[in-house]
């Protein structure tokens, strides 16, 4: 059978020895590499679970910022199989952009492995359960409630770059206690981090946040408050005080975590909704839906594909698979694999069983789920009852997005006068 996706150029970087040339393939589209105008922005992915496409195949760019290639798996089943297999996949080195800074320990929860893992996410987990949100929830609803009044008799906003951008990130500083007047720099930074090709500009951001946030701990450890920043500067654990790299380990994680998946999740959600007015009435006519209609724009449009690394030599569908090597899950894939997501094309605002990936799998299931769940939730419904109007993309605007984070740098959206 032909592979029906074509085979890395010759400009891509060179891959190890072990692996086969005819594996080596050009899967940049499902990467959140390339931009596309798609309705659903994700379409292409289908061809990676043809039968005529190998199960395994290797990526050789860098896969997470600081490694460079790694093997794919696209199938929902293996997917599960690299989130639930701990002793063989592990996190070390997953997100670790602080070793550009010479710096040696790990983002914590998310780099490391069973059974340390369990006791940092019992020391956080009490900020992030379904209880907690419940109490921040006034709060989430007054800062979005106060934006959407801000600008709703203009009946017109950019609602990825003015709102989707900007209120997730004003929930998440008032959680950690970090200043809001930082805002524009700390997404100066993130930028930089995630999205700048030279590892100079990535490093010199890397060391710019590591400096800011050890001041902020400093503070936070002379005069401690009710935040997670502070929870977290004057933490104790199992009786002992965490020592000064797991503080700035989780402090800084849960920075890169927290600032801009919400907002790519905001605008690719109101993407969708500006171009599927019939959607959009049936949400905004059935508010007993927007659970499960956020759980389905989640799944829709997965942001991250995850990377782990392989602790011991094994064979994966017929292919030799050596310790140390990298293996990247492609969520933008197995979110719509059929196998598991009945129609899995259909956009079903009321789907029953969603058990999508965007929020990862097994241990390192993201730790601000309920917290991501919650703003979305909230969002639609202090929209469609503070603009009951049908809203619409503005005409002339462009619409392309880069299926990852940050999706979408504009996208006005207008409405008519109530
Ligand atoms: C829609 C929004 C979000 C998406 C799509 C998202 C996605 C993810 C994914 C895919 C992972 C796992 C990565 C991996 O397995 O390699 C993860 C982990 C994590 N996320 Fe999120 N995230 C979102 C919101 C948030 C927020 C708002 C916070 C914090 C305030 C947060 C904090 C974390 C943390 C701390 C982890 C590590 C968990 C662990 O290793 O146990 N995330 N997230």
């Amino acid at each position: 059978m032909t592979c029906p996706v074509a085979s890395a150029p010759a400009d891509a970087p060179a891959v190890p020895a072990h692996v086969p040339p005819e594996l080596v393939l050009d899967t940049r589209f499902a990467n959140g590499q390339l931009a596309n105008d798609l309705p659903d922005p994700y379409a292409e992915t289908d061809v990676l679970r043809d039968p005529s496409f190998p199960p395994i195949h290797y990526y050789p760019w860098p896969t997470s910022g600081n490694q460079c290639g790694a093997w794919v798996v696209t199938r929902y089943e293996d997917i599960r199989r690299v989130y639930e297999d701990n002793d063989l996949f592990s996190t070390e080195g997953v997100a670790q952009f602080q070793a550009l800074a010479g710096e040696t320990w790990p983002s914590i929860p998310l780099g490391i492995d069973p059974p340390d893992h369990a006791k940092y996410r019992r020391f956080l987990n009490p900020w992030f359960t379904p209880v907690a949100m419940k109490t921040m929830e006034p709060r989430i609803r007054a800062i979005i409630g106060e934006m959407i009044d801000a600008f709703s008799a203009r009946c017109e906003v950019d609602i990825a770059h003015d709102f989707g951008r900007v209120f997730p990130v004003k929930v998440f500083l008032d959680l950690m206690g970090l200043p809001f007047a930082m805002f524009d720099q700390f997404l100066a930074w993130e930028w930089d981090i995630l999205h700048e090709p030279d590892i100079a500009t990535k490093a010199a951001a890397v060391r710019s946040i590591l400096a800011y946030l050890r001041g902020f701990i400093a503070e936070k450890q002379v005069a401690p408050d009710g935040t997670l920043g502070s929870y977290i500067a004057n933490g104790v654990l199992d009786g002992q005080p965490l020592n000064v790299e797991e503080v700035i380990g989780m402090t800084w994680f849960l920075w890169l975590g927290g600032l801009d998946t919400v907002a790519s999740s905001v605008s690719q959600m109101y993407r969708r909704l500006g171009m599927d007015q019939a959607l959009q009435a049936r949400i905004r006519d059935n508010p007993a839906t927007i659970s499960t209609a956020v759980e389905e724009f989640l799944r829709v449009q997965p942001l991250v594909n995850s990377g782990r690394k392989v602790k011991r030599d094994f064979v994966w569908h017929d292919v030799a698979i050596k310790a140390g090597d990298w293996v990247s899950v492609y969520n933008t894939s197995g979110n719509f694999d059929p196998a598991q997501f009945p129609d899995p094309r259909r956009f079903d605002p009321e789907r029953q069983v969603n058990r999508h990936y965007t929020l990862s799998g097994g241990i390192h299931l993201c730790l601000g789920a309920h917290l991501a769940r919650r703003e979305l939730r909230v969002l639609l419904d202090e929209w469609f009852t503070r603009i009951p109007q049908p809203f619409r993309i503005k005409p002339g605007t462009d619409t392309t997005v880069t299926p990852g984070l940050l999706s979408i740098r504009n996208l006005p959206i207008v409405w008519d006068v109530a």
